[in-house]
């Protein structure tokens, strides 16, 4: 497929460029955490595809890390305060429950920027779990669209996940920040403004008022994000194909007109098992069909069981033989693996974890000009959305942002400080702060202070 003809309607606009901020402590995983949690590191370097997990020290939030990672944003792009016009932030880690994490943010930047200088921006904070940031991202668009005054607009995504110790979700958690740049005409990617929305109210991963870590039915978020992603897959194609975006020829599938899916990353296998759950759905039309039954034989089909259960083991068993399939390991060798690479050395960070894959992609120089990128986000709760972007001719001109060397860089710290840092009993920071925002007290109201420590 030639991306000649892949055009962006209405005014271009999409992400100018993108800053991660990541903790400087890391728990590797294999080794004293999984001996104590008596678990293979086989099963948690590749089963979850996960090799250190990033944590916070004991000055760090999801305020002060949205702080870090906007501050390099506008570094990099020589920003003004006063050409930004909306700071919208994803969390599902804040740590006020009415006061929005970018007021803090603002707080903190005055600090470098001055007083004042962010006062005709407006902030809000999205919640709605790990798609916070992708709703955020969709609103900017549609302000940026309609704005005249020539400015800018940032999202934020800033999280610790965190779930309880020796829990299931234990060794999926991490800690970061990305911070978006959304403007009109942008170097990285254009937005085609079509989005493909599912929503459902589901258990599968919660946190009631007052608690610190979620609830999580594992298995059950498994099943739903995928549900999600794909009914959101299908109701993006729909509006691709009726708005003349993507339209697919005799033969032809949605997927071949996409050159990179990037998922939500809760933990690297997810991106697999999202991926092959979209491939075969999007397959079963289309050349690829006869080659796939070819291969694995007849898609299970429910009417054609009696026993539900008899129904279910088929089902697991196709989808286990199409992930091993020739067909579906070379889509996901082209047009996904490398999404996961930063992930697996940092974990999950929530809201940011998509736009995380997005950043291993900038990193590894994946991306060129004119491919198209399919973003499938998920929160629980549950809601999907699917859209998607074009990367622009100025992709590759881009400063890259050294990440892979900062993560090499960091500290590895013992099982034990992390158990005391997860459980917040470790007042003193392991690293002392420098060139950062740092939480340097909770005043008798619970208001948060920051500083910029030189
Ligand atoms: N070596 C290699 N792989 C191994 C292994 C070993 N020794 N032992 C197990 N595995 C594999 C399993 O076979 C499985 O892979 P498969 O799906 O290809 O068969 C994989 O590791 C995961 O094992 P499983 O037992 O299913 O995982 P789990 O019980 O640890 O649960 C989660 C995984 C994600 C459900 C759990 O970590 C969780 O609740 N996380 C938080 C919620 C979340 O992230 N949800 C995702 C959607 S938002």
């Amino acid at each position: 497929m030639s991306s000649s003809d892949k055009t962006v309607p209405k005014k271009s606009v999409g992400i100018e460029d993108l800053a991660v901020y990541v903790p400087r402590l890391f728990l590797p995983l294999a080794g004293e955490f999984s001996a104590n949690r008596g678990i293979d590191p086989g099963k948690l370097i590749k089963g979850i595809g996960i090799e250190r997990m990033a944590v916070a020290d004991a000055h760090e939030d999801a305020a002060s890390m949205a702080a870090m990672s906007l501050l390099e944003l506008m570094r990099r792009n020589r920003l003004r305060p006063e050409e930004i016009g909306k700071v919208y932030v994803g969390t599902e880690s804040a740590p006020d429950e009415a006061k929005a994490l970018g007021t803090y943010v603002i707080g903190m930047l005055e600090q470098i920027y001055g007083k004042g200088s962010f006062q005709e921006a407006s902030t809000v904070e999205f919640k709605a779990a790990c798609i916070g940031t992708t709703f955020a991202l969709e609103s900017l668009s549609y302000w940026l669209a309609a704005e005249e005054e020539g400015k800018v607009g940032v999202v934020i995504a800033s999280d610790v996940a965190k779930y309880p110790l020796a829990s299931a979700g234990e060794y999926t958690q991490g800690a970061g920040s990305v911070a978006l740049l959304v403007k009109s005409n942008p170097r990285l990617l254009a937005l085609e403004q079509i989005y493909g929305a599912f929503t459902r109210d589901e258990n599968d991963f919660f946190r009631p008022m007052g608690c610190t870590t979620a609830i999580v039915n594992g298995k059950h978020s498994n099943q739903c994000y995928l549900d999600a992603v794909q009914g959101a897959f299908d109701s993006f194609a729909f509006k691709a194909r009726r708005q003349g975006v993507i339209v697919p020829g005799d033969g032809e599938n949605v997927t071949d007109f996409m050159d990179h899916l990037l998922f939500h990353i809760p933990y690297p296998r997810m991106v697999e098992y999202a991926s092959a759950a979209i491939f075969r759905h999007d397959w079963r039309k289309g050349r690829r069909s006869a080659e796939i039954e070819r291969e694995l034989g007849r898609d299970p089909i429910a009417q054609e069981y009696e026993d539900l259960q008899k129904y279910q083991e088929a089902e697991a068993d196709y989808a286990r033989r199409f992930a091993k399939s020739q067909q579906f390991l070379q889509a996901f060798a082209a047009k996904v693996r490398d999404t996961a690479t930063l992930s697996r050395q940092i974990g999950n960070i929530y809201t940011g974890s998509i736009y995380l894959g997005l950043a291993s992609l900038l990193e590894m120089q994946k991306i060129h000009a004119g491919q198209r990128l399919c973003f499938g986000a998920y929160g629980s709760g549950c809601s999907a959305l699917f859209f998607s972007a074009i990367a622009q001719p100025e992709i590759e001109s881009v400063p890259l942002r050294g990440l892979p060397q900062r993560l090499e860089e960091r500290k590895q710290i013992s099982l034990q400080d992390y158990e005391l840092l997860h459980e917040g009993r470790k007042k003193d920071s392991m690293l002392q702060p420098r060139e950062e925002f740092a939480l340097v007290g909770i005043d008798h109201q619970g208001y948060r202070h920051y500083e910029y420590v030189q």
